[in-house]
């Protein structure tokens, strides 16, 4: 069974065909590495997963279930979630405020509902503690390195259950020490069986976690095969185009 199967996506935006017949399939706990150069069509892709865009053609299925995402909400309800490039934090809040943005817990205090921050520090201590990251949740994002920024921006995903997780370069703009801490981030996912897209353009980091590797050459699906069937030296190939398909 697939977690999540995708046949024929194709995605225009006026004259440009950002994807033409994307066709993958996901397993329960597989690590994905989406490659390709830029505008290749990698952030359309999972922004189409996510409920971002609508394809203008195509199918998705999760769990062999055909689905329909109309806004990103739809896409969480199936289990999806995304971590954009840009991370979309709030760098003058605390951890737990942004692991909670936007799905503050409320609690009674006499006639008025107010925010539960007791439960937003204890809830997000449990999840740092599951990534193993070292972020408290009273910590300023503004304070943060890039890896512990990614652990907030993860931690978030893990709030509702995700199933699927998708990664936007998670590791383009932070030190080899934080790209080390992502990608521990990514083997946890991965221990509790979430299925992981990651787009990045590190070959080292990609073939350092992903199961398998897709590479998307102007809109095309060009391969999807296993990493341990393939090589930088090839996926290489494949995004410049020396390498037509594999
Ligand atoms: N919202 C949009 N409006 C118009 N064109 C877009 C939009 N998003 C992406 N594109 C175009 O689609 C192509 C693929 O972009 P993108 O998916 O961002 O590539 P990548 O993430 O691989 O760099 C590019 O030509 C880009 O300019
Ligand atoms: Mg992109």
């Amino acid at each position: 069974m697939s977690r999540l199967r995708l046949s024929g996506i194709s995605r225009s935006f006026g004259a440009i065909q950002a994807l033409d017949g994307v066709s993958l399939e996901l397993a329960p706990g597989e690590v994905m590495g989406l490659m390709g150069d830029n505008g290749a069509g990698k952030s359309t892709l999972v922004k189409i997963i996510a409920g971002n865009y609508r394809p203008s053609k195509g199918e998705i299925r999760i769990d062999d279930k055909p689905v329909e995402f109309h806004r990103p909400i739809d896409a969480q309800r199936a289990g999806i979630e995304i971590v954009h490039q840009n991370l979309a934090l709030c760098d003058h809040l605390t951890a737990a405020s942004n692991v909670f943005l936007g799905r503050e817990p409320m609690k009674r205090f006499g006639p008025i509902r107010v925010i539960d921050y007791d439960t937003m520090r204890s809830t997000s201590a449990g999840l740092f503690a599951r990534l193993k990251s070292e972020t408290r949740p009273r910590d300023v994002v503004r304070r943060m390195s890039g890896g512990q920024r990614q652990a907030v921006a993860i931690a978030r995903t893990l709030l509702s259950e995700a199933r699927i997780v998708l990664l936007d370069e998670p590791t383009a703009a932070i030190s080899v020490r934080q790209v080390a801490e992502v990608l521990d981030l990514i083997r946890n996912l991965r221990d509790h069986g979430i299925s992981v897209i990651l787009i990045s353009h590190r070959m080292p980091d990609v073939f350092a976690v992903a199961d398998t590797i897709a590479v998307l050459r102007r809109g095309n699906l060009v391969a999807a095969k296993r990493a341990a069937d393939s090589s930088p030296e090839e996926v290489t190939g494949l995004i410049t185009g020396a390498i037509e398909y594999a």
